[in-house]
């Protein structure tokens, strides 16, 4: 793993070489999941929006088995709209192989509570009903 951050940290003008570090990536961990393109978005500091267009862009580069990413804002605003229960519901019904659900601290968005995002994607005032359609 150093040697990668290494190699991958002497690259200059990361955001125009972005595919040659992504051929790295996927030579490294064999293909190129939302793990590893939050791993490279901190190592490189290219955005993770950025990392994921460019993988999207090019069909040579394997995105491999992804798991849907959710993440659901446990700031006060969000909690006493139902984000709580949004939070559980999703726990309890969600097969967690292929989903990965956790809380993050306020999104910044509390006027639109509860809030939840979707890999990249944005959700506001979330209802209970809104869950199987996320997804
Ligand atoms: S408390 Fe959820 S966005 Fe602020």
């Amino acid at each position: 793993m150093k040697k990668f951050e290494t190699h991958v940290r002497n690259i200059e003008e990361k955001e125009k070489n972005l595919l040659e570090i992504l051929l790295l990536a996927q030579g490294k961990f064999g293909s190129l999941s939302i793990e590893v393109i939050e791993y490279l978005s901190r190592l490189t500091q290219i955005n993770v929006q950025e990392i994921n267009d460019t993988i999207e862009f090019f069909d040579f580069l394997d995105k491999g088995e992804r798991i849907k990413n959710i993440k659901v804002c446990s700031g006060l605003s969000c909690s006493i709209k139902g984000g709580k229960n949004i939070y559980q519901t999703l726990r309890s019904t969600t097969d967690e192989t292929k989903v990965k659900i956790s809380l993050v601290k306020c999104m910044g968005k509390c006027a639109y509570s509860p809030n939840l995002t979707v890999d990249e994607d944005s959700y506001t005032e979330i209802k209970l009903e809104d869950l199987k359609d996320l997804y």
